[in-house]
């Protein structure tokens, strides 16, 4: 007995040191007209499992575009991306399109809810194109809207509920499919700073128990409750350590 919990401890520690996230030397650069804009302009970083990191930067700096390529929504100009240890440059649009599913659960400003679908169907939707049978689907949707507090509601439309209530319920469809990853783009964009602080204390709360988190942000309070920070200027990173390190350099 005591020996499987040491095993399962030395199995845990592993685990969220392993590199989930590795970025080399990444581009993005988009040709307009005569002029180069380069978005991500040789990027390098690794995140590893277990970690919650705060991209921060000005409007216009790379971090969405960053992100893009972090979820495998799109490609880099020139670099290379190992998402848990494989490279996803050689992957097919199915194998891409797979990953998305099974690995990454996205979380947006504008919550993307479809209006026209209760909160539970709006859950399900992810696990749906991951074909997962309906009885599964309907009991890891449910459990998921459970988490952020709002299982009660799940026949209610996206409209009938508050920003932040319709935000919790993207972190749900996000969670449901037990991602091993959540990217976040300006999760508390559009919300009022208390609701902000709700859900970034159930970011927070889902870090602890173990998720890794990304995510992008403007707002430096925000950013000052994850525990690394990657600062973006420009298409680079002028600033990757600690939040404690970060705190001090503002
Ligand atoms: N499809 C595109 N074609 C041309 N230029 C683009 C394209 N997408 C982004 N860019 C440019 O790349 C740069 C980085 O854009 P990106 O969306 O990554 O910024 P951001 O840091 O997310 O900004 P914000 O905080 O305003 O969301 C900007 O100069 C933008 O205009
Ligand atoms: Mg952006």
């Amino acid at each position: 007995m005591a020996e499987l919990t040491r095993e399962a401890q030395a199995a845990s520690q592993i685990a969220t040191g392993q590199p989930l996230i590795e970025l080399k030397d990444i581009y993005k650069i988009y040709q307009m007209g005569d002029e180069e804009v380069r978005a991500n302009d040789g990027i390098s970083l690794t995140i590893c499992r277990g970690e919650f990191v705060a991209i921060v930067g000005k409007s216009g700096s790379g971090k969405s575009t960053l992100m893009n390529i972090i979820g495998a929504l799109d490609v880099p100009t020139k670099g290379d991306y190992f998402l848990g240890g494989e490279d996803v440059a050689v992957m097919s649009d199915k194998q891409l399109a797979r990953i998305r599913n099974k690995m990454i659960g996205f979380i947006f400003q504008q919550y993307n809810l479809l209006p026209k679908l209760n909160l539970l169907e709006n859950v399900e939707l992810p696990l749906l194109y991951a074909g997962v049978g309906t009885a599964e689907r309907r009991e890891r949707a449910m459990a998921s809207l459970a988490k952020v507090g709002l299982a009660e509601k799940w026949r209610n439309l996206p409209n009938q509920l508050s920003g932040g209530q319709q935000q919790r319920v993207s972190i749900a469809r996000a969670l449901a499919g037990n991602p091993s990853l959540i990217l976040a783009d300006e999760p508390t964009g559009a919300l009022d700073s208390r609701t902000s602080r709700d859900v970034l204390n159930f970011l927070k709360q889902l870090n602890e128990e173990g998720n890794t988190i990304v995510m992008i942000t403007h707002d430096n309070s925000i950013a000052l409750e994850a525990r690394r920070v990657v600062r973006i200027a420009d298409g680079k990173i002028t600033f990757d350590g600690d939040v404690k390190d970060y705190a001090a350099i503002l």
